[in-house]
C-alpha cells in the first residue's frame, strides 16, 4: 500500500486554480520532487499536504490514514519553507528545542533531541549562536535539523537550497540526499532546478500551471518525456515539426524524412533528439548516411561555436530548416578538424535518440 496518497486533491483562490486533480502515491522512505515554473502550484501542493492551505476537493491520505482534514500539528510533517526561516531572536539550539516544546515533547528530552538534530547536520559546535552567525548553507542545515527534530513521520522541503550559492548547493543536496537515504524518511522536496531534481530524487513530478505533467523515474523523464513541454523543462532538446510518414518515419516541415523508434504518441507532429546525442560528420558522408535508418543526419551550416568549458555548444542552421543545436565533448577540438563558422556540416543521431512528441 502507498504511503502517501493523492486524490483529485485540487485547490481553487477564488476563480484561480492553483492545484487541478493532483493525483500521486508515494512510497514508504521515497524521495519525491515536485519541479516545474515559477506559480505551477509546487507549494500550494506541499502546504495542502502539510495542512496550512485547506484542500478545495480531494483526500489526502497518510498511511492509510485520511489527513485531509486534520491540522497541522496532528500531522507530523518536518518542513523547511521556501527560503529558510529561522527564528532571529533565538540561538540554533532554541530553534530546534521550540518545535519540540510546541509538540509537547518532555523538557528532561529536549536537550539530548537538540544535540541529536545538530550532530545529524554536522553543526554541534554551533548550538549557541545565531541565526545571523551563521552561513547561508548552516543556516539551511538548522533549518534541516529542526525539521528533522521531531521525529517525522513525513519530510517536506520546499526548495530549501534556494538561498546558497551553486557550489554550497551542491554540497548540501548531497548531505540531504544522504540523511534521507540514512533515515529512510519519506520525503517530498519542490525545486524548479531540474538539475536538484534528477540528482536528488528517486521519482519526478513535473508540474505547470497547476496540472501534473509527467511523473518518473529522473531516466524516463530525460529519455521519454511525455509532451514537448517536459522534453524542454528536463535539459535542452531540438524540436522539429512535420508529421507521420509511414512506418517509424517522420516527414519535417522543412521536407527532410527521419527514423525514429519508440511510442508514437496522439497528434504527434514534433521530433526531439537532445543535442549531447548528437555528432558532427563531414560534409562528404552526407550522401552516404542519409539512407542508412539506424541514424538520422540534417545538412546545414556552423553558425557559431560556444566554449562551454566541459562541453562545446554548436549551433547549425539546417539547410531550409531550423536551426539545431550539437553538445561537442571538449575532447574535440573543431578548428582541427577543420569545422569553423560556416563550413558545411552533418548533425547525425541515432534512431534510437529520436523521440516523437504530441
Ligand atoms: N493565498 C493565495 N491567494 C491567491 N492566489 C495564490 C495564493 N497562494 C498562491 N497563489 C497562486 O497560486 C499559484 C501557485 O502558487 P505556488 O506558490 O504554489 O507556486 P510555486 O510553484 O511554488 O511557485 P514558485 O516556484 O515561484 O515558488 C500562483 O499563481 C500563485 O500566485
Ligand atoms: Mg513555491
Amino acid at each position: 500500500m502507498a504511503y502517501i496518497e493523492f486524490s483529485g486533491v485540487e485547490k481553487r483562490y477564488g476563480n484561480f486554480q492553483a492545484v487541478s486533480r493532483f493525483d500521486l502515491t508515494v512510497e514508504k522512505g521515497e524521495m519525491i520532487a515536485l519541479l516545474g515554473p515559477s506559480g505551477c502550484g509546487k507549494t500550494t501542493t506541499l502546504r495542502m499536504l502539510a495542512g496550512f492551505v485547506p484542500v478545495s476537493a480531494g483526500t489526502m491520505r497518510v498511511d492509510g490514514r485520511d489527513i485531509t482534514r486534520e491540522p497541522p500539528y496532528r500531522r507530523n510533517m518536518g518542513m523547511v519553507f521556501q527560503g529558510y526561516a529561522l527564528f532571529p531572536h533565538m540561538t540554533v539550539a532554541r530553534n530546534i528545542a521550540f518545535g519540540l516544546e510546541m509538540r509537547g515533547v518532555p523538557a528532561s528530552e529536549i536537550t539530548a533531541r537538540v544535540i541529536e538534530a545538530l550532530d545529524r547536520v554536522r553543526l554541534h559546535d554551533f548550538a549557541e549562536r545565531l541565526p545571523r552567525q551563521l552561513s547561508g548553507g548552516q543556516q539551511q542545515r538548522v533549518a534541516l535539523a529542526r525539521a528533522m527534530a521531531i521525529n517525522p513521520d513525513v519530510l517536506l522541503l520546499d526548495e530549501p537550497l534556494s538561498a546558497l550559492d551553486a557550489r554550497l548547493r551542491h554540497e548540501v543536496r548531497a548531505e540531504i540526499r544522504q540523511l534521507q537515504r540514512a533515515t529512510g524518511l519519506t520525503t517530498l522536496i519542490v525545486t524548479h532546478d531540474q538539475d536538484e531534481a534528477l540528482s536528488m530524487a528517486d521519482r519526478l513530478v513535473v508540474m505547470s500551471k497547476g496540472c501534473i505533467e509527467q511523473i518518473g523515474s529522473p531516466a524516463d523523464l530525460y529519455e521519454r518525456p511525455c509532451n514537448r513541454f517536459v522534453a524542454d523543462f528536463m535539459g535542452r532538446s531540438n524540436f522539429l515539426g512535420g508529421k507521420l510518414d509511414g512506418d517509424g518515419r517522420f516527414l519535417t516541415d522543412h521536407g527532410v524524412a527521419l527514423n525514429f523508434d519508440g511510442a508514437i504518441p496522439n497528434d504527434a507532429s514534433t521530433l526531439s533528439f537532445r543535442p549531447e546525442r548528437t555528432r558532427l560528420v563531414a560534409p562528404d558522408a552526407l550522401g552516404a548516411s542519409a539512407t542508412d535508418g539506424s541514424t538520422n543526419t540534417l545538412a546545414g551550416t556552423i553558425v557559431s561555436f560556444a566554449y562551454l568549458g566541459p562541453v562545446i555548444e554548436c549551433q547549425v542552421q539546417v539547410d531550409d530548416g531550423p536551426t539545431v543545436m550539437a553538445l561537442l565533448t571538449n575532447t574535440v577540438d573543431p578548428a582541427r578538424l577543420g569545422m569553423h563558422e560556416g563550413s558545411r556540416i552533418g548533425v547525425q543521431w541515432s534512431r534510437r535518440d529520436t523521440t516523437l512528441l504530441a
